[in-house]
């Protein structure tokens, strides 16, 4: 084998598996007549976030939002910030479509890829005011560990896309994972804890409560909270 073709055959490891899932008729037809309103094509151009929003204003970028609810929620509480929010799932970008027309939500972009290679490509260094990861994929076990999302080179991006202090929220129910997440912030000088908690739901930091939360908190577990601060 040449180096061209190990070099080809190397898979990049991703934080997600695509899933066909179950689009229903509506969300089918979200993706294909609100799309043009509120979508952003993850092509891998640089994004000029004043003129997709059209004024200047602080911006939330979410990574994996799931089914939105809680992203459009953000949104329609915050009309003076900006919103992006990434996701592969399309039955869930369906349903975020829907729910961003139906709260006429102006301040709200969807981007459908991931997330890593959108803040990589299309995302100018010092833009964003806040990053939010609510409920990331825990890939519990041990060999599927590498496709966690917070590794060393994800805090990197993200605090090179973060305005200097920045903020990067962070929340998980799985214990594991809540530990990772803590070691690895701590192997880098890149941000600092401004706050940390732990919880059964009643205390989230500044923020809505989000299906996977309320999904976890039915199975009996504990919620991790943190917002760092880019250093
Ligand atoms: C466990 S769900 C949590 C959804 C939502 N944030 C919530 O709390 O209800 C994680 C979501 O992240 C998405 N995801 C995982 N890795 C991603 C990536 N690299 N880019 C975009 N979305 C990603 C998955 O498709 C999934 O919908």
């Amino acid at each position: 084998m040449t180096m061209s073709d190990q070099t080809r055959r190397k898979r990049t490891v991703r934080s997600f598996v695509r899933r066909a899932g179950r689009m229903t008729a509506s969300q089918q037809r979200a993706l294909e007549s609100l799309w043009p309103e509120y979508g952003v094509e993850a092509d891998g151009s640089l994004l000029d976030l004043s003129t997709l929003f059209g004024r200047e204003a602080d911006c939330v970028f979410e990574i994996g939002f799931g089914n939105g609810d809680t992203l459009v929620q953000s949104a329609s509480e915050n009309p003076e910030k900006n919103y992006i929010g990434i996701e592969v799932h399309e039955p869930g970008i369906g349903h975020c479509l829907i729910m961003t027309r139906e709260h006429t939500v102006t301040n709200l972009r969807v981007m459908a890829g991931d997330a890593m290679e959108i803040l990589r490509d299309q995302i100018a260094e010092t833009s964003l005011a806040r990053i939010n990861l609510y409920f990331p994929d825990p890939w519990p076990k041990k060999r599927h560990q590498k496709r966690r999302i917070v590794q060393v080179p994800f805090l990197e991006l993200a605090a090179s896309r973060l305005q200097p202090g920045g903020t990067l929220h962070i929340a998980t129910d799985w214990e594991n994972y809540a530990e990772h997440i803590d070691e690895t912030l701590s192997e880098t000088m890149l941000f600092e804890e401004d706050e940390r908690c732990e919880h059964s739901g009643e205390q989230a930091l500044d923020r809505f409560t989000t299906k996977f939360e309320r999904r976890g908190l039915k199975r009996g577990h504990r919620i991790w909270d943190w917002r760092f601060r880019r250093a």
